[in-house]
């Protein structure tokens, strides 16, 4: 914790005041952090105080912040390399590559893109070979009831298994698929999720670079365990899916207008709860940052055809999602 003199003249007391003060949330995971203001410039301890605060909580929610897109983007370089969202062109702010839209309100008549990102439990970016680090969400408008975020520990849904468990999986690696994102999206958007993001892999169990602790890598977009049939995978899939967001392992956060949520993809699962009046608007703003180089593509030779396709119909998929918005 760091201190602040308020009051150094001469003659006179010095008080020191906290800085930075976090406080658990849930018991899982969560932790609230005040007295720091994230549109301003911060100070080389301020960013290690909130890092240390995000190893050990892994979601911080810092409430009536006053930030946009270029204040959230200063923010989220602290954290690493700003992901472009090649993944997702069409989810993208109009003048911020590097910032997506999560957001039902209507453009030109027509609901955006990002309108039902995330309603399933997933680790943001696992479709593609270098998955999030972190990711930051900023609540601009919020629906008068519903609309809330879940995180899921899952440093604490592979502690809970078994070891006999734990060994099996140590040494598997699973398929990533975009296709499982979610069903309520557009059939158009998904077609070019797909082109964009052939199936890849990566390890079940993942160790966190920082934390050296192992942490669960299996949510609900996971088709599939290499080396096992889908008929042997499918399982294992669900029970560790519903293993792992048991209400013990999870922080709920009810959004308020304002509120800026930092999480570590790592280590966590989430999802975003659908439960609001679609003719209410949910209007976020979202930034992440490219984390370790951790999979790879589940099969090269098609992957390389889907990009291809991806690259051929590029034109095609920009004139069908702008069709969405005209
Ligand atoms: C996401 O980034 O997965 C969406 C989170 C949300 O909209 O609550």
């Amino acid at each position: 914790m760091t201190w602040v003199n308020t009051l150094t003249g001469p003659n006179t007391t010095t008080f020191q005041m906290p800085t930075i003060q976090v406080q658990p949330v849930g018991f899982a995971l969560g932790a609230r952090v005040t007295g720091v203001d994230l549109s301003k410039m911060l100070t080389s301890d301020e960013v290690q105080q909130i890092k240390a605060a995000w190893t050990k909580h892994l979601v911080l929610v810092f409430p009536g912040q006053q930030l946009d897109p270029a204040t959230l983007t200063a923010f989220t370089t602290h954290f690493g390399e700003l992901d472009n969202y090649d993944s997702q062109p069409f989810n993208r702010h109009p003048e911020h590559d590097h910032v997506m839209l999560l957001s039902n309100k209507p453009v030109n008549g027509k609901l955006p893109a990002g309108a039902y990102n995330g309603q399933n439990w997933h680790t943001d970016l696992s479709y593609t070979v270098r998955p999030a680090k972190a990711t930051m969400v900023y609540c601009i408008e919020k629906p008068s009831v519903g609309g809330d975020t879940m995180f899921a520990n899952m440093y604490a849904a592979y502690e809970a298994l078994s070891p006999k468990m734990r060994e099996f999986l140590d040494d598997l690696e699973a398929v990533n698929d975009v296709s499982l994102i979610s069903a309520r999206r557009d059939p158009a958007i998904l077609e070019a999720f797909k082109r964009l993001n052939p199936p890849v892999v990566h390890p079940a169990v993942r160790i966190h670079p920082e934390s050296g602790k192992p942490a669960l890598y299996v949510n609900d977009r996971v088709r599939t365990f290499v080396g096992m049939s889908d008929l042997e995978s499918k399982p294992i899939i669900k029970f560790l899916c519903e293993h792992s967001v048991q209400p013990r392992f999870v922080y709920r956060h009810r959004w308020e207008v304002r509120d800026l949520v930092l999480w570590d993809n790592r280590c966590l699962t989430h999802l975003a709860v659908g439960d609001y009046d679609p003719k209410e608007i949910r209007h976020m703003i979202r930034t992440s940052t490219m984390g370790d180089h951790y999979g790879r593509l589940e099969n090269p030779q098609a992957a390389e055809a889907s990009l291809k396709a991806a690259a051929a119909t590029s034109q095609e998929v920009a004139a069908g999602v702008s069709a969405l918005h005209d």
